[in-house]
């Protein structure tokens, strides 16, 4: 069976580790995630983006993620990333995910507060977690002006009185990171992760992961982040196969000889993340 978030996050919290959440919206990435993870012998996060649901569907989602988690000898959570409406949310826990992200960061605080607390009174009773987002994580492509940035940071008083109000079982912050690829390096408010850590009793979770270097992710795990989100690394590295395998060979015509390379370079680079997260050999 699926395994709720939270359940995850704290025996990770118990060790001092994070677990990897990867997006999938396919066949081929939703087995790489879990080979890899069997590969490592880490617990691991599927998740399913606003995009992923777009593309493949809630239902299907959920299909390949139970057929993947039933097979492995390792815990499979499947995850809601980014929920846009406490509608949405509700169609995934009859989907069978065993957690959800309601996102309401772009709203003002009381009503992000309301939202999120109707999500939690939702899945709590049926044993499903929920992950809240408090400051604006937003895109590289964003394009925010650096003396704007920290305005868009999580601030940790208000934090501590999110977390009170929803009862959230984590939370994601904004602490420098951003969708997608960066154009220089990213650089993550570490003082303030720590502040937060300091008055926030739930795990921290970090979005936008990919291209954030590994000592900067090894330094946000030691100051209480549990989640580590991780998709444009998957991206870049399966269809970075795909072109070289068309490349080699424009005549290909085999979808299978053209996936299964891309299986294989997502798989090695979600094995080096789990690595860096300290999640592999915990299972
Ligand atoms: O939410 C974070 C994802 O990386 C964006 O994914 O383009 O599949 O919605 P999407
Ligand atoms: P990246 O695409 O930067 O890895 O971010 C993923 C993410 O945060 C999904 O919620
Ligand atoms: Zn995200
Ligand atoms: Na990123």
């Amino acid at each position: 069976p699926l395994v709720p978030v939270s359940v995850l996050l704290r025996e990770a919290a118990v060790e001092g580790y994070a677990v990897g959440a990867f997006n999938c919206s396919n066949l081929e990435i939703v087995q790489a995630i879990v080979a890899a993870a069997e590969a490592e012998k880490a617990p691991v996060i599927m998740q399913a983006s606003q995009g992923a649901i777009k593309y493949a569907g809630v239902d299907y989602i959920a299909a390949m993620v139970r057929v993947a988690a039933r097979g492995a000898r390792v815990p499979v959570a499947l995850h809601l990333d980014h929920g846009t409406s406490f509608d949405q949310v509700v169609r995934c826990l009859v989907a069978g995910f065993s957690s959800v992200m309601i996102d309401g960061s772009h709203l003002p605080l009381e009503q992000n507060i309301a939202l999120t607390r109707r999500v939690v009174s939702a899945a709590r009773p049926v044993g499903v977690s929920v992950e809240a987002e408090l400051g604006r994580i937003g895109g590289v492509e964003d394009d925010i002006a650096v003396t704007d940035r920290e305005a868009f940071f999580t601030d940790p008083e208000e934090a501590r009185y999110f977390v009170e109000q929803t009862g959230v079982d984590s939370l994601a912050v904004a602490i420098g990171t951003a969708h997608g690829r960066y154009k220089g390096e990213p650089r993550l408010d570490f003082d303030r992760l720590t502040r937060i850590k300091e008055l926030v009793p739930v795990p921290l979770v970090l979005h936008g992961a990919s291209g954030v270097p590994d000592e900067a992710i090894r330094e946000a795990i030691r100051r209480g982040v549990r989640k580590i989100n991780i998709d444009t690394n998957i991206r870049e590295a399966f269809v970075g196969a795909v072109r070289h395998k068309l490349d080699e060979n424009p005549q290909e015509i085999d979808p299978r000889k053209i996936l299964g390379p891309a299986r294989e370079a997502a798989i090695e680079v979600i094995r080096e993340k789990m690595r860096v997260f300290g999640c592999s050999g915990k299972v």
